[in-house]
């Protein structure tokens, strides 16, 4: 990814947030959430109990964070480690603040999905038991979005779980969506926001086909009810014990 598409990203969110579009109290629609929690519901009996490490690639304003701090200690997970990066610093100064109570503020920085180094963070060498991302494979030209899944994967502990939330484009709300972007953007007609057009969504199950199997890992979507929002979960197989994110806590049976 050149480094001006890259610094046209970071202006594009940072002024996000100077405009006032994301600050502190953005949140997700009910559908959003209401999603993400199924999906965290259906896959936490495969997640350690004690000392889950939790990172959120593009973590914005931190906004899922929090839900997800809430939303496990729903299903007895308490006091997971929190850590988070995203490629506008500003969108981190906001997390920064929002969760202030629930991270350290070391544990909230900027940084590149595409970079390895955006994954190390101290203590966790042996990698994230659980990787969020929401909405921001999107947001890389669409040549580098399997990297960025494949990045993300092997930032896993053995046996963590990566959930990729996104769209897909080959589906028909995907076309749909592609096409009002392309009016929107070469037409002249305002037929979503202006800032969606910098987005390609993924052709996920595609990108699902080549991860599923790869290095040990095991892939499949899910999708919801609406059929717009996809998360494609990755499971990193392997022996609990050589992760060095949580010590010696024993992880449940799935
Ligand atoms: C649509 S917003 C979603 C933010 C957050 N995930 C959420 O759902 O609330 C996309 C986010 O991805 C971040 N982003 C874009 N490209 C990125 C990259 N290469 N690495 C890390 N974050 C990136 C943006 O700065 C922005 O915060």
């Amino acid at each position: 990814m050149s480094s001006r598409l890259l610094e046209r990203q970071k202006r594009s969110f940072d002024g996000l947030v100077d405009s006032g579009v994301y600050d502190a109290d953005f949140d997700h629609a009910p559908a959003a959430k209401s999603f993400v929690g199924d999906v965290l519901r259906k896959v936490s009996p495969g997640l350690r109990q004690a000392s889950l490490s939790v990172l959120d690639c593009g973590c914005g304003t931190g906004a899922w964070l929090a839900y997800l701090h809430e939303q496990l200690s729903h299903v007895g997970i308490k006091d997971p480690r929190l850590c988070g990066f995203d490629l506008s610093q500003r969108m981190v100064d906001v997390a920064q603040d929002k969760l202030s109570r629930l991270t350290e503020p070391a544990d909230l920085r900027s940084g590149n999905v595409l970079e390895p180094r955006s994954y190390a963070f101290d203590g966790l060498e042996g990698g994230f038991d659980l990787i969020f991302t929401y909405d921001v494979v999107q947001q890389l030209p669409r040549g580098r979005q399997l990297d960025a899944c494949r990045r993300i994967v092997a930032a896993l502990a053995p046996g963590g779980l990566a959930l990729i939330f996104d769209n897909d484009a080959e589906t028909r709300f995907g076309r749909r969506m592609g096409l009002r972007k392309f009016l929107t953007r070469y037409c002249g007609l305002r037929l979503v926001p202006r800032y969606y057009c910098n987005a390609a969504y993924p052709a996920l199950e595609r990108i699902r086909q080549r991860l599923d199997g790869e290095a040990g890992m095991k892939a499949r979507i899910m999708v919801r009810a609406d059929g717009v929002k996809r998360a494609m979960v990755v499971e990193r197989q392997g022996d609990v014990a050589q992760s060095s994110a949580a010590g010696t806590a024993e992880r449940r049976d799935p």
